[in-house]
């Protein structure tokens, strides 16, 4: 493929978001650690050099060797990016005397540049350096500077390269996308035709090719992520794609039932597990969060095992995995050391599961597996599910684990949720959900006293879930909820609402 950009990642917190506007714009884009260069470049039609947390000046400064992008295509230096092109390239970068974070306005040095087209002078961007590019090097001209930073954009003269001090990646610089665009549109002159539709139609066209008439096996979860890869998979190869769909007993309340009838109206060749006793046997009298997750990933694995030994003849293991769980991320002191987050939907296989592995999906950002679900016609309340943690309600029953505990939470689960949809408020929250907690509280209904379960309604915006604030639910909301589950959970007499955010807390309370 030619119409791809190349991210190249210097350890900054943005440079999944560089890779995210990008794909916005319906160009693919594809983000490498910057000591990992692709030996074949041609495949890339643009460069993006992201932020860092280094400073060009010190002695980890990174500065790989870019003689074969550098004035042979497109070049744009983010931040870090911008100061490494100044920096190593005959300009200077000094500490910086004054705070550069947060809002900034820029305005114009040079008019009628394509770099800034639709952009209006005065345009808020967002500045995040301690660093500042002091003198430019030869042969190049200032675009653009705000009220700290006198050379906040700059080009190279006679070549594609552009560089700028501020985050056209991030929502606070407004017209920060208009400015990817012009640059990746005007001025490399790349073609807008990353689209959920052209990504179907390619993955299927390759997914046909690749497994031919093979067996493959595919856990699903209930989730965004296994359901788009089981249809994306389905598309290409029909009844040899074979999904197991496990019920461990820490669902939702109807939740193993009405997944499963939906999955089989999608016309897929699922088969329904019901493992609950299973599960809940084995976490019996458990009570660290630690043992009870692996537990279930064990129990999990076991019974996947028994499933796919059923399923004759079987090739491959596909898997949900996006975009973000297989970039190579490069470390905050920008070292050698890579951190590679692994992730496995089905929990990590045995290696005598010698089955290759398929994943749809790991090029995919999650808004794009969403986008990707919708034009694959998939149900939109289903694509809009809050995220569910694979050890479901086990990790939000605190303490040890019984099917009374299930079954109560359950049922407070249920209010809170339906509860959510009614007063159209399940969209505006990300995740949501309840704990039951191990404490008895006493309370009084009608004349007798009452000691009983207390549990915890948590409700949170979030974008990734790394860190996350709790929702300002109406207040009305919350009194109705309550009534709701006091009145109709028998056992719970309390509910209270968490309003912690993360950090210092997590999600989950286990
Ligand atoms: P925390 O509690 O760490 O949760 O703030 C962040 C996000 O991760 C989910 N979560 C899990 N998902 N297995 C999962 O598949 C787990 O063990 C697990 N623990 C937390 C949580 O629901 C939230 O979306």
């Amino acid at each position: 493929m030619q119409n791809k950009v190349l991210i190249l990642d210097f350890g900054s917190q943005y440079t999944q978001l560089i890779g995210r506007r990008v794909r916005e714009l319906n160009i693919f884009s594809e983000i490498k650690p910057y000591n990992k260069l692709p030996k074949d470049l041609s495949e890339y039609k643009a460069v993006i050099l992201s932020g860092s947390p280094l400073s060009v000046r010190g002695e980890d400064a990174v500065h790989p060797d870019l003689s074969e992008i550098r004035g042979k295509k497109p070049l744009l230096g983010v931040c870090y990016g911008a100061q490494y092109l100044a920096h190593f390239h005959g300009g200077s970068v000094e500490k910086s005397n004054t705070r550069e974070y947060g809002r900034a306005n820029l305005s114009f040095i040079k008019e009628n540049e394509p770099f800034f087209d639709k952009v209006d002078t005065g345009s808020q961007v967002w500045m995040s350096h301690a660093d500042t590019i002091k003198h430019l090097p030869e042969n190049t001209t200032l675009l653009a500077s705000t009220h700290d930073v006198e050379n906040a954009a700059f080009k190279f003269e006679g070549e594609e390269t552009y560089a700028i001090q501020f985050h056209p990646e991030v929502y606070h610089s407004k017209d920060g996308k208009q400015v990817l665009e012009n640059f990746l549109v005007n001025i490399a002159g790349m073609e807008q035709t990353w689209t959920p539709d052209a990504f179907v139609d390619k993955t299927v066209a390759e997914l046909k090719e690749k497994i031919g008439d093979e067996k493959v096996i595919l856990g699903l979860s209930g989730g965004v992520d296994s359901t788009v890869a089981a249809v994306l998979l389905h598309k290409a190869i029909g009844k040899n794609l074979h999904c197991i769909f496990v019920n461990n007993g820490l669902l939702r309340k109807n939740e193993f039932g009405d997944v499963l009838k939906q999955y089989e109206g999608m016309g897929l060749n699922v088969k329904g597990v019901d493992a609950s006793a299973r599960f809940l046997d084995d976490l019996a009298g458990e009570s660290d969060p630690e043992t009870k997750r692996k537990t279930i990933g064990r129990v999990f694995i076991e019974v996947f095992d028994d499933e796919s030994h059923l399923v004759e003849n079987a090739k491959w293991l596909a898997q949900g995995t996006i975009y973000p769980d297989v970039i190579e991320s490069v470390s905050a002191t920008g070292g050698p050391s890579q951190t590679i987050k692994s992730h496995h939907n089905v929990g990590g296989l045995p290696d005598y599961m010698k089955l290759k592995v398929v994943e749809p999906l790991k090029m995919l950002f999650k808004d794009e597996v969403r986008r990707v679900g919708a034009s694959l016609g998939i149900d939109k309340a289903l694509l809009g599910r809050h995220p569910f943690p694979g050890p479901g309600l086990a990790i939000r029953i605190l303490g040890d684990i019984t099917p009374e505990k299930v079954a109560i939470l359950q049922e407070v689960d249920a209010i809170f949720i339906d509860g959510l949809k009614k007063w159209d408020l399940y969209d505006k929250v990300w995740q949501a959900g309840a704990m039951l907690l191990p404490v008895n509280s006493v309370g009084v209904m009608g004349d007798e006293r009452t000691y009983e379960k207390c549990v915890a309604l948590r409700a949170v915006e979030s974008t990734d879930g790394m860190t996350a604030d709790w929702v300002n639910l109406p207040y009305e909301f919350l009194q109705k909820t309550s009534n709701d589950i006091i009145n109709k959970v028998p056992g719970v007499n309390r509910v209270v609402y968490d309003i912690s955010s993360k950090p210092p807390a997590t999600i989950e309370w286990e």
